[in-house]
């Protein structure tokens, strides 16, 4: 995690305009600067750059980010990619965990990093120099249809049958880096080497470097697989096995395929496919799938045909709702089965392989359909409406960027529910924002969500906020207000902007809300809000509009709490508090 504060340093010493003009030519043009986009194709100049606010705009494609988020974009890097890149440029380093650091203390940490990573490099190379003496390890592999080639391709190797086989290449063994790559395993006070007699898989992070192993038996013995744990290099949830090699294959191919094992990888390179990955023995994670939508337009995921693969498959589902873009695709492609992929392209060959990759594998629509229909009886009403039931959740999670496809899948089940489209759009609404609950509890009314004049208006001052976050101090909402959620996101906005020393620029605001208030942050993109905005100024009477429109949400809370306790008092004698309340706010009402 890399504090917040250092993210704000960044955002402040690093200036926007200098950045995407070293990859945009950018001219001039009133307070801002414009372009031709770099994410799209025109021949009109719409995308505009801020200075003030330190972020840019597309107006014809509607890209919109901060000098992180260009980054992220046009170099295809991830959130900490991209900070470590900005960081660099102006010579800081980046501190990974929370808290404030001095420059000393980065500076070990990236001595430590070092040293963890040139332990794990060592390792590798000791691995794969092992294999060559090892004729049994060999044999294993050569039966497993790897020639020599693709062992080097992604530097497989073998680690001899020895507690402390380590000790040959580390002079001070059991050192920390060891201890620390998870190399190393303690059991009852003795320190060992974790890996014995297996085939080792050294696993890369996107920049080329070892970061763990994944290790095989070569009999039937138990587990079959080991793998390092996760450290400061590794994360199962982050990294996937392959990507790195595959990189190029997956631009050629335009897709990547994700598949169980490491076996599978290894065995589809080996036969020209090697757009392949897998997911680390853990379920394909949102962020997995983030990682891949960075590369490719198009994820395969290939699972094996027994019950454990369904399994998967349905949790890859899952996970990537939330990411599905109407421009991005998702096929699921099940093997019969007695296969995996490596045993399939054994038996059959690629050309084989990649055919019914074409034909066979289902669109991600089909199937989340079709698994559903299997759960249910549509013949009767009970069944549909638990069919209806059963697609709401999933529905809820598809955000605004796959709305087509969002409206397709409906489509599709008010055929199978017998619903119209348009009902069922009521029947599922949007997802509604999780509740907060920092705040005062006590929610309104549903229908409070659907007042269209004042979510729009809460909506519009939040949007102006976030680009013009010295109106913080307009926003104030008393505490005896009972707040709808979109209004508390509103406010927490405005009080995370204030409890600063000084304004921040949107930019920083944006990469701060991102950090530490992502549930709120991820509501504001699927509303697709943000630094999307008109740069071409601000007029001073929008400041009084903000401020009046404050004012007028304001008038509309205290009546609907006014007409609430007024029926209320109709059933039942108010409490006293409910009273007090009451009399203010009457007393308020102008
Ligand atoms: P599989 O058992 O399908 O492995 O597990 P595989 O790749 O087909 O292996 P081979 O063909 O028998 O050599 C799929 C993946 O699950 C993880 C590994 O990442 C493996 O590649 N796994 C499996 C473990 O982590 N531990 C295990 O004991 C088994
Ligand atoms: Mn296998």
């Amino acid at each position: 995690m890399i504090p917040s504060d250092f993210i704000d340093e960044l955002l402040s010493r690093i200036d926007i305009v200098d950045l995407i003009g070293a990859y945009v030519p950018l001219k001039k043009a009133g307070a801002n600067y414009h372009a031709c986009c770099p994410f799209h194709k025109e021949k009109t100049p719409s995308f505009t750059v801020s200075p003030t606010k330190q972020f840019y705009h597309c107006f014809g494609c509607g890209a919109h980010g901060t000098a992180i988020g260009f980054l992220m974009e046009h170099a295809h890097l991830d959130f900490v990619e991209a900070v470590e890149q900005l960081a660099h440029r102006i010579g800081l380093s980046v501190p990974h965990q929370a808290g404030r650091e001095t420059p000393q203390e980065r500076a070990e940490k990236k001595q430590k990093r070092l040293s963890l990573e040139e332990t794990l490099k060592q390792c590798a190379l000791f691995f794969q120099q092992q294999l060559l003496q090892s004729p049994k390890a060999q044999q294993y592999l050569q039966q497993r249809g790897l020639n020599q080639a693709i062992i080097q391709r992604y530097g497989l190797g073998y680690v001899p049958n020895h507690f402390q086989a380590l000790q040959a290449i580390f002079d001070d063994y059991p050192n920390a880096p060891l201890l620390e790559t998870g190399m190393l395993t303690e059991n009852e006070g003795k320190i060992y080497d974790r890996f014995r007699d297996r085939i080792m898989f050294p696993i890369i992070d996107n920049t080329g470097r070892v970061i763990g192993f994944g290790g095989r038996v070569l009999d039937d013995s138990k587990p079959k697989y080991l793998n390092s744990p996760e450290t400061p290099l590794f994360s199962k949830g982050h990294h996937l096995y392959g990507l790195y090699e595959a990189r190029s294959a997956i631009k050629e191919a335009g897709c990547v395929l994700v598949v169980e094992g490491y076996m599978d990888v290894v065995a589809l390179a080996q036969h020209n496919i090697a757009y392949a990955v897998a997911a680390l023995g853990t379920a394909t994670t949102s962020e997995h799938i983030r990682t891949l939508f960075r590369q490719t337009d198009a994820i395969y995921f290939c699972f094996d045909g027994d019950d454990a693969g369904r399994k998967a498959a349905w949790r890859a589902l899952d996970n990537a709702l939330p990411y599905l873009q109407d421009n991005k695709s998702i096929h699921f492609l099940f093997l019969p089965k007695e296969h995996d992929p490596d045993s399939f392209v054994r038996a059959y060959g690629a050309e084989k392989f990649e055919e019914i990759l074409k034909k066979d594998a289902i669109p991600l629509s089909d199937y989340w359909l079709k698994e559903l229909l299997s759960q249910v009886n549509t013949q009767t009403n009970e069944g549909r409406a638990q069919l209806l039931h059963l697609a709401k959740p999933y529905l809820q999670k598809i955000g605004t960027e796959a709305q087509a496809l969002r409206y397709l899948m409906m489509e599709q089940l008010a055929k199978h529910t017998k619903i119209e489209t348009q009902e069922l759009h009521y029947l599922i609404g949007q997802a509604l924002p999780s509740k907060r609950k920092s705040y005062r509890t006590i929610q309104l009314p549903q229908q409070s969500f659907r007042q269209p004049e004042s979510q729009s208006l809460v909506d519009k001052l939040t949007q102006w906020l976030l680009i013009n976050p010295q109106w913080a101090s307009y926003v104030k909402f008393p505490d005896y207000l009972v707040l709808p959620v979109s209004y508390v996101d509103l406010m927490q906005i405005a009080e995370l902007i204030k409890k600063r020393e000084t304004t921040p620029t949107s930019a920083q605001l944006w990469e701060n809300l991102r950090f530490e208030y992502s549930d709120l942050w991820g509501r504001l993109n699927q509303k697709q809000m943000g630094l999307n905005a008109d740069l071409s100024g601000v007029p001073e009477e929008d400041e009084k509009a903000f401020a009046e429109g404050i004012q007028r949400l304001l008038q509309a809370l205290f009546k609907q709490q006014i007409n609430e306790l007024a029926e209320k008092s109709k059933k039942q004698p108010l409490s006293a508090e409910d009273r007090n309340i009451l009399n203010f706010l009457l007393s308020q009402k102008t």
